[in-house]
């Protein structure tokens, strides 16, 4: 088997244990004779590992009974129109960051539902960053106050939180348990799984259960929080193989320690960004204070070569690193499954880069 280093942005890498668990149980899930992927999804094999699913995502992110977990369909992307949907009613307004590509998407979508307003934009700023607590402009009575807490193009994230009245909502799909959070302060939090919790096919939606009450009974009952709340996110056919995969991951996220894996996260991108900043001949492309943990991006001084670069990584086994088809550059995405030899690798082959063309 030669599995390569993969930096993909999402989908992304996954723990190897858990593509060889998935693959030792693929054809007779616990003696059912069939896989995951056939067995109804209301009964007691799927049962079993949807409750699995639903209890490690609340010891890992350590939540109250006050909120619930579940896992939509629609990825992020519906999440951007189902949260004004939802929490944008009776015309009140809702504060939104503007951080980068990913927030303006979600400001985009609400704009269609009710009133926005932007509290602080800086997202076509280079070197990119998120907004500064200082430069908020917030209203008096949002409905909510919506932040993009690791913006995945650009490679800049908040390291902590605006300190607001109103719930905070955020779009968390590429750090998601990557780094430690207080769930408090957040009335909703969704995520894309495709990066750090699994493969593609849904979106991890965490909602404090009182805000799912203000949606309109008008509102086409799929698109409810509440309908997926009252019936613990079995209203329809979820999305079976994801939430196995979701199950096997977050497990093993529990057996490695969040702690460990967070540490290691520092200690990944730490590599990467010294190696970036030893010479002229890389350049960081978000703001230093900014930087994520989780999106490493960078150009050459002499962006003519980044092709090339992608070119000679992807022959060395360094696979994902062309940077988002809107900005160019690179970026490698280290996200908790991505190996730390993968990160020296990428260091040592910097190095050589360097040496041959600089
Ligand atoms: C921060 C962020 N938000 C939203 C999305 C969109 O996610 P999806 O493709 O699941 O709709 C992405 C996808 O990369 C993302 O990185």
């Amino acid at each position: 088997m030669a599995r390569i280093y993969n930096f993909s942005a999402g989908p992304a890498v996954l723990p190897e244990e858990v593509l060889e668990e998935a693959r030792t149980q693929l054809p007779d899930y616990h003696g059912s004779g069939m896989s995951i992927m056939e067995c109804s999804h209301r009964g007691r094999d799927f049962a079993a590992v949807h409750a699995e699913a639903i209890a490690n995502t609340r010891k890992l992110l350590k939540l109250s009974d006050d909120y619930a977990v579940l896992f939509l369909q629609g990825g992020a992307s519906l999440q951007f129109a189902m949260v004004p949907m939802n929490l944008l009613t009776d015309g009140a307004v809702a504060d939104y960051t503007n951080s980068g590509s990913w927030a303006a998407k979600a400001i985009k979508e609400a704009r269609k539902i009710g009133q926005v307003n932007v509290a602080a934009d800086c997202g076509k700023e280079i070197p990119t960053r998120v907004p500064r607590m200082d430069e908020l402009q917030l209203s008096a009575n949002a409905a909510y106050l919506h932040v993009t807490s690791n913006e995945t193009i650009s490679g800049a994230r908040w390291n902590s939180y605006p300190q607001v009245d109103v719930p905070l909502v955020a779009d968390m799909s590429s750090d998601i348990l990557s780094r430690p959070l207080d769930v408090e302060p957040f009335g909703l939090i969704y995520a894309g799984a495709q990066k750090n919790l699994g493969p593609a096919g849904m979106a991890l939606v965490v909602i404090r259960k009182d805000l799912a009450e203000k949606a309109p009974e008008t509102l086409p009952t799929m698109l409810q929080y509440r309908t997926h709340i009252e019936n613990d996110s079995l209203y329809n056919t979820p999305p079976c193989w994801t939430i196995y995969i979701y199950m096997l991951v977050t497990r093993w996220i529990m057996k490695q320690g969040q702690e460990k894996l967070y540490r290691q996260n520092v200690e990944k991108a730490a590599g990467l960004y010294e190696r970036i900043d030893r010479s002229a001949f890389y350049r960081g492309t978000a703001l230093p204070e900014f930087r994520s943990d989780m999106n490493v991006t960078f150009r050459l001084a002499d962006e003519e070569l980044e092709a090339l670069f992608v070119k000679e990584a992807l022959a060395e086994g360094l696979s994902g690193l062309k940077g988002h088809r809107s900005v160019g550059g690179i970026r490698a995405s280290i996200y908790n499954a991505f190996p730390p030899e993968g990160v020296e690798k990428l260091v040592d082959f910097m190095d050589d880069f360097e040496a041959r063309h600089g």
